[in-house]
C-alpha cells in the first residue's frame, strides 16, 4: 500500500490506475483551462497567519451545515459519472463519506441510481438536480429522492448549456466507453478497473436509463441531456424547481454579489460560490477570489459556501476564513476514488481533515467558527484587482 500524504498523491494513482477517458473528465477545464488553473493557483497566493503561544488543546474539525452536524465542513460535491472512475462509485463514496461524517451529493447524471445509493449505502445522501425543462422527468426524479431519503436538494444554476472541454470531444467520452482501438489499448494497462467494471450491472446512467423514453441510447445520453437543459431559465423557473422539491435547498454556481442577492430571495437555504471547477465560463474569476464579496452582499441572509480549487485542508481553512460557512470538494474525492476506490475516499478526507487540523492550531485557532479575516494574508491587489 503506497504512503499517501497529500491529494496530488492519490490523483497520480488516479492517472494510472483509470482509463484516459474518463481520468480526462475529472481532469480539465472547458476552453484554454484558465479558470480551472486560477481557482487553484488563487489559493496558493493566499498566506496563513501563524500564532504563537496560544493554547491549541481541545480542537475539533467539527461544525454544521444547514443545520447537520458535520466532522469538518467539508461536503461531497455532485460529480457526474462518478461511476466510471471505479465501478459502483457512487455508492463508494456514500459510503466513505457517510462513515467520515460529511454529506454526499449524488448528481443526476450519476452511474449508480438514487435507489442504488440509498439501498447500498447506511448514509443519507443529498440530490443535485440541474435546470432541465421536462417537469414531467423533473418531478418523479425528485419523488424518487424524497423517497429514498434525501435531506436536500442541490441545484445547480450555472449549467444552462454545457462548456466545451476539449480533452471529452478528443476522447469521444461515452458511459461506458466505446471499445476503439485507442481505447482497448488504453484499458488493456488498466485491468483492474476493467475487472471491477464487469463484476458490476451499474455502468449506464443510471438516474435517466429506464426513467426517460427518449433515452434510447444510454451512451449519448449527454446530447438528451443538452436538449433538455433550460436555456431560458430565469429566477421564477428556479423558484418554481425549489417549490416543486418543497424541502432544503441549496442554489449551486454563484460567482456575483448580483446573483447571490436574486438567490438569497428566493430562500435558499445555502448558496455554493463555485465555477463549476472551471468547467463551465474559462475566463471566470476563481471562486475564493469573489468569495468575500458574496459573503458581505448575502453572509446574513443564506449559508455561503464555496467550492472550485480546493486540494487541501489549508484550502479549506482559506475559505472559512474568507467567510464560507461550509466547502465543497470534487477532484480531490475523484482523486481518491480512483486511486484506491472507497478507502481512496477516506484517505482524501483523512488528508484533508488533517491539515485543516494542523494548520488551525498553527494558526492559534480551536474551533470552526472562530476562523476569520485574521487567519489569512493576502496580496494587496488581491480582491480588487479586477474591476
Ligand atoms: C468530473 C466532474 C463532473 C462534475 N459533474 C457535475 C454534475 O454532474 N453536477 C454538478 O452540479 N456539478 C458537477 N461538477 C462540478 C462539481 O460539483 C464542483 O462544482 C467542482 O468539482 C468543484 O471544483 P473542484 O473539482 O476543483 O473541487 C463536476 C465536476 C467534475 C470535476
Amino acid at each position: 500500500m503506497p504512503v499517501i500524504t497529500s491529494i496530488a498523491d492519490l490523483k497520480r494513482l488516479h492517472k494510472r490506475r483509470t482509463p484516459k477517458m474518463f481520468y480526462d473528465y475529472a481532469e480539465s477545464g472547458s476552453y484554454t483551462e484558465q479558470t480551472f488553473r486560477e481557482n487553484t493557483e488563487d489559493f496558493a497566493q493566499i498566506r496563513l497567519n501563524q500564532r504563537v503561544a496560544v493554547d491549541m488543546t481541545g480542537r475539533s474539525t467539527k461544525s454544521t451545515m444547514l443545520g447537520q452536524e458535520v466532522a469538518m465542513p467539508v461536503a461531497l460535491a455532485p460529480v457526474g459519472l462518478t461511476g466510471m472512475q471505479r465501478a459502483d462509485g457512487e455508492i463508494k463514496a456514500n459510503r466513505a463519506a457517510g462513515k467520515f461524517g460529511v454529506p454526499f451529493t449524488l448528481s443526476t447524471m450519476s452511474i449508480c441510481s438514487i435507489e442504488d445509493v440509498a439501498e447500498n449505502s447506511d448514509a443519507p445522501f443529498w440530490f443535485q438536480i440541474y435546470t432541465l425543462t421536462d417537469d414531467d422527468y423533473n418531478k418523479k426524479v425528485l419523488a424518487r429522492a424524497k423517497a429514498a431519503g434525501c435531506s436536500a436538494l442541490v441545484i445547480t444554476v450555472d449549467l444552462q448549456l454545457l462548456g466545451q472541454r476539449h480533452k471529452d470531444l478528443k476522447n469521444g467520452l461515452t458511459a461506458p466507453p466505446k471499445f476503439t482501438l485507442p481505447v482497448l489499448m488504453d484499458l488493456a494497462t488498466k485491468w483492474r478497473w476493467g475487472i471491477e467494471m464487469l463484476q458490476t450491472k451499474r455502468r449506464f446512467f443510471g438516474n435517466i436509463v429506464g426513467h426517460v423514453e427518449s433515452a434510447a441510447d444510454p451512451a449519448s445520453l449527454s446530447s438528451w441531456t443538452a436538449e433538455k437543459f433550460d436555456q431560458s431559465l430565469n429566477w421564477d423557473r428556479i423558484k418554481q424547481l425549489m417549490d416543486m422539491w418543497g424541502g432544503k435547498v441549496i442554489l449551486k454556481g454563484i460567482l456575483t454579489p448580483e446573483d447571490a442577492e436574486m438567490a438569497a430571495a428566493t430562500g435558499a437555504d445555502a448558496i455554493v460560490v463555485s465555477n463549476h471547477g472551471g468547467r463551465q465560463l474559462d475566463g471566470a474569476l476563481s471562486s475564493i477570489r469573489v468569495l468575500p464579496s458574496i459573503v458581505s452582499a448575502v453572509g446574513d441572509k443564506t449559508e455561503v459556501w464555496l467550492d472550485s480549487g480546493i486540494r487541501s485542508g489549508q484550502d479549506v481553512l482559506k475559505a472559512l476564513a474568507l467567510g464560507a460557512k461550509g466547502v465543497m470538494i470534487g477532484r480531490a474525492y475523484v482523486n481518491g476514488l480512483g486511486a484506491m476506490g472507497e478507502q481512496g475516499v477516506t484517505k482524501a478526507l483523512e488528508v484533508i481533515q488533517k491539515e485543516l487540523d494542523t494548520s488551525m492550531a498553527l494558526c492559534g485557532e480551536r474551533r470552526i467558527d472562530a476562523l476569520g479575516r485574521h487567519n489569512v494574508l493576502l496580496p494587496k491587489d488581491f480582491l480588487d484587482n479586477y474591476t
